[in-house]
């Protein structure tokens, strides 16, 4: 079979696997919907620890792997009785009521990080993500802003690695609350606030170098909010952002469409059931964030150089990336993870 009619036939797999999965859900065995959705999304990341296809062909094992829980969720359908009631359907989340939402998901999600995470993980992981001379050139003795900061975990990453000056804002305090009691009690040059990216409270060019790590795209207007991030920035800035296309993206707005049938408590104390580590939350961020933008590189380019900013992609480092694969030019690579990421530097 060419590789065409394998990428069609992970997608009917996938259509029919959203169906079985209502199928599920409707007949009160909404937990292996959860089930069933994990083990399909794990085996979509590039490598370890959540797959392993440096050792095969990710192609035609995911249309394998498809068709087995398929198979599997037939099999429950007809001879698991599931109880009688169905779980609660998440409420609708109005248009005005998105960033909060979004907000409190990250926020509840957050408190699960640990001091070690805010204060050394992260600093380790933009150390692998950026290089050595941008840290030493763009960011040391410099006024940063972390647009979008969340946790806040690198916020204080940035101000490790050096950085004179670094607000970070977010929507609610509650997302950055720990990180700000470590900054203060460590005494960083840090100050967080509470904002909208959409409408950031700063004056035009007012920071040397501006981050965005994971946030645009969960915002209603991701243009509005990538012009305030070009409006803002004097000299640079590190972009990361969603792309689309492939297994890997296509899988998560199906699963999108399933997990909206099923509250997230649920699925967190069915996670919890079988043991999975707090740090699976990248599964319920991408499961019940109220936006998730897939965007498309050449929309996102444009927009760029008619912002009047010139850009560079960032190499993807770390494996679970789902543009590592692409990086390292893994057989079906485009077909698993389309464009795989966003990563850019940015300069004026
Ligand atoms: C995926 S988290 C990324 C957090 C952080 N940058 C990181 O990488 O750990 C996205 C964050 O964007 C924030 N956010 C989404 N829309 C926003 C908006 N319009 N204004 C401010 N923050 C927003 C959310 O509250 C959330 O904390």
């Amino acid at each position: 079979m060419n590789s065409n009619d394998l990428t069609e036939k992970y997608y009917g797999y996938l259509e029919q696997f959203k169906e079985l999965c209502f199928a599920l859900i409707e007949g009160g065995q909404a937990y292996q919907a959860v089930l069933l959705s994990h083990e399909l999304y794990r085996f979509l990341y590039p490598v370890e620890p959540y797959a392993g296809f440096k050792h095969h062909d990710p192609v035609p094992f995911m249309v394998d792997h498809a068709a087995k829980l398929n198979a599997l969720a037939r099999t429950l359908l007809e001879t698991v009785h599931g109880y009688e009631s169905d779980p609660a359907r998440q409420s609708e989340t109005t248009q005005s009521r998105l960033e909060i939402a979004t907000s409190d998901l990250y926020s509840g999600l957050w408190a699960q990080f640990d001091k070690e995470t805010l204060l050394v993980e992260a600093r380790k992981l933009l150390e692998r993500r950026l290089p050595s001379d941008l840290i030493e050139t763009h960011i040391k003795g410099k006024r940063v802003l972390d647009m979008g900061c969340g946790s806040g975990r690198y916020s204080i990453a940035l101000a490790a690695l050096g950085a004179a000056e670094i607000v970070a804002i977010d929507y609610q305090a509650k997302a950055y609350a720990r990180a700000a009691e470590h900054a203060k009690s460590l005494a960083l040059p840090l100050s967080f606030q509470e904002a909208d990216i959409l409408e950031l409270p700063f004056a035009d060019k007012s920071f040397d170098f501006v981050f965005s790590n994971g946030v645009l795209h969960h915002t209603r207007d991701w243009k509005t909010a990538l012009s305030e991030y070009g409006r803002v920035m004097k000299r640079s800035g590190y972009l990361y952002l969603y792309a689309s296309g492939g297994f890997f993206w296509t899988t998560r707005a199906v699963l999108r469409e399933v997990f909206a049938r099923i509250p997230q408590a649920y699925a967190q104390s069915v996670l919890d059931m079988i043991g999975m580590p707090p740090n699976r939350f990248i599964f319920m961020d991408t499961w019940y964030v109220p936006v998730e933008g897939h965007l498309k590189r050449a929309e996102l380019e444009g927009l760029m150089t008619e912002l009047g900013l010139s850009f560079v992609q960032v190499p993807t480092q770390i494996p679970y990336d789902p543009g590592y694969g692409l990086d390292l030019g893994l057989p079906g690579a485009e077909a698993m993870w389309g464009e795989g990421e966003h990563r850019y530097l940015m300069e004026r």
